[in-house]
């Protein structure tokens, strides 16, 4: 069950070839997702040959196999982990009762409505990428571009594949029109607003991978608790994968804070202008290329009190990250959950049903990860002698979703007035400069194995090869 079948047009672990419509469905979903791929893949790219690694098994051992391949060629196909036998649902009002294989017909609009959301965003980050393979700083880091793109392209396949077979019609069409929105597009935009942003440079594809891939991985995290099994299996495979977007992410901010450190110490400064002219990335403005990803990524959660919230978890269509560790009920009817309110002028916590708070739940939990990253960052500083600390702001910070997204607060969480906020906002979010000197540095490196001079090499290439490896042949 766990091998994939690779003499299939569509290559698949759920034997696909012994559900005829279902095939048949699915090939001629196939054209329409190489089109969009030409069309919105990355710019530029069909011809190069990339080092990629594809999936083989679902096992934990030698998933993946690593060769050349020309991205139009890449094997996008259907895999989901194995089967748990006897597995039962373990939280909500069905906690105990079986999985469920097919989908009770009262919980179809509410679980199209979730697996629809999270499809978008997958087509919606190739889109906003594709321009970057113009500017990569390395072939290395081309090839660890790339290889985001088309495990998002195989995201999709995951969610497309759970709409054609499990909701007929309604399925198809949804199929379809997740190959039709654009990001950004004004007129037929992607669903959540962070996937309508641009990525314009390699700094906010750094922050995106770091920050916004990890929501996916929270988002993942709770379906792969679903009591809708293939749900479920289909989102623990794509884990699997979504580890490495976030690697290509903290391991980026990682070499530039490296870079960055050993022209302050051979200069011996840490004023933003004098490392602007010696052309990296001065730590301040990292910091507000941080407060921008965080802040727009942690809106990505929705609002803290949210009785869809309620009802998702209380039906089994999402768990909470990690539920199957947690030792309460798994039912919270009787639990609460501190969320913060705006009460005369003051952030204050109060209590409210946890089960109407698991948006703000999952955003804690996203946030702890979140920080840990930033600790090791701190390290990368901390080693060179400087004493400069990162941080991820206060949650409260420059909002635009829940109760708070009409108050100003400050990185540190203080509650400001309109006229406080606008005269410190250009210190804590990137400005028009800030963006036009990121900009200013974006220029492509091709040569084999040299970087540009804003980033640090990698300690280790992919797959064991080495740094100056042959990552893209661009023919
Ligand atoms: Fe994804
Ligand atoms: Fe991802």
């Amino acid at each position: 069950m766990s091998s994939i079948d690779y003499n299939e047009r569509i290559p698949n672990n759920v034997n696909l070839g012994e559900d005829r419509s279902l095939k048949r469905a699915l090939e001629h979903w196939q054209p329409g997702y190489l089109n969009w791929w030409q069309d919105m893949g990355p710019e530029g790219s069909h011809d190069f040959d990339v080092y990629l690694r594809t999936a083989t098994s679902v096992d934990q051992q030698g998933w993946a196999q690593f060769g050349y391949v020309k991205m139009p060629d890449y094997r996008w196909g259907i895999f989901l982990n194995p089967a748990e036998q006897d597995r039962k649902i373990h939280f909500g009002d069905h906690k105990g009762e079986d999985v469920w294989q097919s989908i009770p017909g009262e919980y179809r609009a509410n679980l199209r409505r979730i697996i629809v959301t999270q499809g978008d965003t997958e087509p919606a980050s190739v889109e906003q990428q594709r321009h970057l393979g113009l500017t990569a700083p390395s072939r290395y880091d081309l090839r660890n571009l790339f290889q985001v793109n088309v495990e998002e392209g195989r995201h999709l396949w995951a969610m497309v594949y759970l709409l054609h077979k499990y909701f007929g019609r309604d399925g198809r069409e949804e199929g379809e029109a997740l190959l039709e929105r654009r990001s950004g597009e004004e007129d037929n935009p992607r669903i959540l607003q962070a996937f309508n942003e641009k990525t314009p440079d390699w700094l906010s594809f750094f922050m995106f991978t770091y920050f916004t891939d990890r929501d996916g991985k929270f988002q993942l995290c709770a379906l792969a608790e679903s009591s809708f099994d293939p749900l479920a299996r289909t989102t623990r495979f794509m884990l699997t994968e979504e580890a490495h977007h976030m690697f290509v992410g903290e391991s980026g901010i990682s070499r530039i804070i490296q870079r960055t450190c050993e022209i302050m110490n051979e200069l011996k400064t840490d004023d933003p202008a004098e490392l602007r002219a010696a052309g990296v990335i001065d730590l301040p403005t990292l910091q507000r290329y941080i407060n921008f990803h965080f802040s727009v990524t942690v809106d990505l959660f929705g609002a803290d009190e949210s009785s869809n919230a309620a009802t998702f978890y209380s039906t089994g269509l999402k768990g909470r990250y990690r539920e199957g560790k947690r030792t309460d009920d798994h039912v919270l009817k009787n639990d609460t959950y501190p969320v913060l309110h705006l009460i005369n002028n003051k952030l204050i916590e109060t209590q409210v049903p946890m089960l109407n708070a698991l948006n703000e739940v999952l955003r804690d939990d996203y946030i702890k990860d979140t920080v840990l990253g930033v600790k090791r960052w701190n390290r990368i500083i901390e080693k060179a002698g400087i004493s400069h600390q990162l941080k991820v702001p206060h949650k409260a910070f420059h909002r635009n979703i829940g109760a708070l997204r009409d108050v100003n607060v400050s990185p540190d969480g203080d509650v400001l007035t309109d006229q406080q906020w606008g005269n410190h906002v250009s210190q804590w979010l990137p400005t028009d400069s800030d963006r036009e000197y990121i900009a200013s540095l974006m220029g492509r490196v091709v040569e084999v194995g040299k970087f540009a001079n804003w980033i640090a090499p990698p300690a280790i290439g992919i797959n064991r090869q080495p740094v100056n490896f042959e990552y893209v042949r661009f023919n």
